[in-house]
């Protein structure tokens, strides 16, 4: 078992450290910093545990530590749930100098982000992130928010916490499917930008998605080092952070069409293959390349296609999507691993030519 700790900086506008590693309750502390006294420790149910475990610790330490339990995944992340948190930070007098921790998976950290980068227009938000997707996706680079009738993530604030802690040990009890579905952010980093990644998950798999294994740990740390470069250099997502958006518009389009009820990642996982199909069409990609996606993402038993009557639909909720600009539809293709463009205004031939490569 591995124990090491690794340290990742984000620079610029969303300065914050994350600190990659085992056991690291005993460092909040630290991440907290000298002035804080009272913190909000936001978490679910399926966390209660853990949560109450760090309050008692930071008690014994001498903090004034309070629980606010939330609903699990995206029923957390309601306009209710923020004004229940802000309810106790306003009757328990939270000034600036106190600090929020978010405690759970990716809509916790969402969520607790966005009560923190609100209240008193910003306090310190510290995040640790219980699933793999949110060790190596949603804690990192300070896209908070919550979804309304009209959308997901429609309302929030760019937030940066001032630390993400990355402990393994959260992740024991985690089902294998959920470890598996959070795979495919890390393999969309690999095919991105760091090749590295894609080498470790081929050389052994059941190896790489173990979390006791250093392989794991290697790759959160590649995978948190290139969403980390990326937020350095473009925070508010005016350019380069659409990157990381490879496979999430047809994977969007995927969640949305299922009604939020699949994992992110295995919407994600389709949402590569396209991507992958349509660069090569588009012109660059290598086959050799697109078969790699199929075979990396297989051996994370994750899903390579989807219903061929459903082209229309997903179409149509793609251009709805938000980051569709002038009604052009916008997908990040790659010409080779770690060379990614941006096609924008595709036809809609070449793009249902793609989607007969993945449907069934
Ligand atoms: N999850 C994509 C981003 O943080 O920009």
């Amino acid at each position: 078992m591995v124990s090491k700790v690794t340290n990742i900086h984000v620079t610029g506008e969303a300065a914050s450290q994350i600190t990659i590693g085992r056991g690291l309750f005993s460092a909040v502390p630290e991440a907290l910093g000298e002035l804080v006294k009272k913190v909000l420790i936001i978490h679910t149910g399926s966390g209660a545990k853990q949560a109450t475990a760090l309050r008692e610790q930071l008690q014994e330490a001498g903090y004034q530590a309070l629980l606010a339990e939330v609903p699990d995944a995206e029923n957390a992340k309601r306009i209710e749930v923020a004004a229940f948190c802000w309810q106790i930070l306003g009757q328990t007098d939270f000034t600036r100098s106190d600090a929020i921790i978010g405690l759970g998976g990716g809509a916790v950290t969402d969520l607790a982000g966005f009560v923190g980068g609100c209240w008193l227009r910003g306090v310190k938000v510290v995040l640790i992130p219980t699933s793999v997707l949110g060790m190596v996706d949603a804690a990192i680079g300070g896209k908070t928010g919550i979804n309304s009738a009209e959308g997901k993530n429609l309302i929030g604030v760019f937030a940066a916490p001032s630390r993400v802690l990355c402990d393994f040990e959260t992740l024991q009890t985690l089902p294998r499917n959920e470890i598996l579905a959070g795979f495919a952010e890390v393999v969309k980093c690999g095919f991105i930008a760091e090749p590295e990644i894609l080498e470790i998950l081929e050389r052994d798999v059941a190896v790489a998605s173990n979390p006791n294994s250093a392989e794991f740990q290697r790759l959160v740390e590649l995978a948190v080092d290139v969403k980390a470069q990326v937020v350095s250099a473009d925070f508010r997502d005016s350019s380069q952070r659409e990157i990381l958006n490879y496979g999430h518009t047809l994977g969007h389009a995927i969640e949305h069409s299922e009604r939020y009820q699949w994992r992110h990642g295995v919407a994600v996982a389709i949402g590569m293959v396209y991507a992958a199909e349509l660069g090569r069409l588009a012109g660059n990609l290598s086959e050799r390349v697109v078969d790699r996606h199929r075979s990396i993402l297989e051996s994370l038993e994750l899903p390579l296609s989807y219903s061929a009557a459903r082209w229309e639909g997903l179409l149509s909720i793609m251009q709805r999507d938000k980051k569709t600009r002038a009604g052009m539809l916008r997908f990040v293709v790659l010409d080779d691993i770690a060379k990614p463009r941006i096609l924008a205004g595709a036809d809609h031939t070449l793009l249902r030519f793609a989607y007969d490569e993945i449907s069934r």
